[in-house]
């Protein structure tokens, strides 16, 4: 290789190493090799060479062409490297940081009650039905055994709708879940388990009522159903609800024109503190029965050949019961500063009390 080949591939390389970016690098690159670069220009010459000259000088720059490709390439890669690694360590992150707070959105405790609800009796084998708020008097009463004139229709204080429906019934909004029992019924044969959380309606309001509020149904229909299924099952239900393995229950004899015989169903508490369990002081939470003969034949089912319960309570009433809340109203103004005090984590499971 005569000198000043030597030369430039010296001073290319030296370039090379000194060329600490790839834009440097660049320019390196584009002042040997390009179109008007040192090496082109020296391959340029050769065409004013002597035929013998020409074929050594063209053999010695072909191979310091060759390798000054090989020593830019070489120096790209490095840069390259470089350069992921610099960015690799720039943009580190330490996944071991907590993460900022986010605001999350809360799960209303009505809505918590009613997952609740369809966990514990859907381990027992209950499905889930439902029904409209919108529905005819024949369902909310007349097939529940409540005819017309019945005291109970006032005991209800029912919202009534203007107008007739499809079938010429009084539109009404209804009172209470079991008119999803009548559906139910109507809707599929039996063996039966169901409960059906809903909206219901009286027009009452107070401190402890509101004009709208939330009831859970349940419905068992099979053969050879007793009273002591409705005890097990409501018994099991309200231990597993509130939590409490010994919780005092109590089973009082009452009336329902849907039921028979008909039971409401009181825990033990301590009416002083509030407190649920055995504190010596009974409270009403529910009512329930034998689903009555005539309910049954009402929606096509022979009451020879089946039997049942049914049960009925205030979603509002457990929910404050067992969280300690003090005021019914808060559940429907959409303060927030409540929901934060009372709302549920959505992403807490609803867990199982054990025994269920
Ligand atoms: N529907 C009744 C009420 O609203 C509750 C109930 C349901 C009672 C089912 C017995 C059986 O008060």
């Amino acid at each position: 290789m005569t000198d000043d080949l030597s030369r430039l591939k010296a001073e290319t390389e030296a370039a090379l190493a000194a060329a600490t970016d790839l834009r440097a690098w660049d320019a390196v690159r584009v002042g040997v090799l390009g179109k008007n670069g040192r090496l082109t220009g020296l391959l340029k010459e050769l065409g004013k060479l002597a035929p013998d000259e020409r074929r050594e000088r063209g053999a010695a720059l072909n191979l310091l062409r060759d390798a000054l490709n090989g020593a830019v390439e070489a120096r790209k890669q490095a840069l390259e490297a470089a350069e992921m690694e610099a960015r690799l360590g720039r943009e580190r992150m330490d996944v071991t940081l907590p993460p900022r707070p986010r605001p999350t959105g809360l799960i209303h405790p009505i809505s918590r009650t009613m997952e609740e609800m369809a966990a514990i009796f859907g381990a027992m084998g209950f499905g889930i039905a439902e029904g409209p708020d919108v529905e005819d008097d024949w369902r909310n009463f007349g097939a529940l055994n409540i005819p017309a004139h019945h005291p109970a229709r006032q005991d209800m204080d029912t919202f009534y709708l203007p107008g007739t429906d499809d079938e010429g019934r009084q539109r009404v909004l209804r009172t209470h879940t079991s008119p999803v029992q009548v559906r139910t019924m109507l809707n599929q044969p039996p063996p039966i388990r169901v409960i059906v959380p809903g909206r219901t309606y009286r027009a009452d309001h107070d401190a402890t009522h509101s004009p709208m509020f939330h009831q859970v149904e349940g419905l068992v229909i099979d053969r050879d159903i007793t009273l002591g299924h409705l005890k097990g099952c409501l018994i099991d239900f309200l231990r597993a609800f509130f939590g409490i393995t010994n919780l005092p229950v109590r089973f009082r004899s009452s009336y329902f024109p849907f039921t028979e015989p008909s039971m409401e169903v009181d825990i033990g508490w301590n009416r002083k503190t509030g407190e649920l369990g055995g504190g010596g002081d009974w409270l009403e939470i529910l009512g329930s029965g034998m689903v009555h003969p005539k309910v049954l034949a009402n929606c096509g089912i022979d009451p020879r050949e089946w039997q049942g319960f049914a049960f009925g309570m205030g979603i509002e009433r457990v929910t404050m019961l067992k969280h300690g809340m003090p005021d019914l109203r808060p559940f429907y103004e959409s303060d927030i500063r409540w929901l934060r005090h009372y709302g549920f984590n959505p992403l807490a499971p609803v867990m199982l009390h054990e025994g269920v």
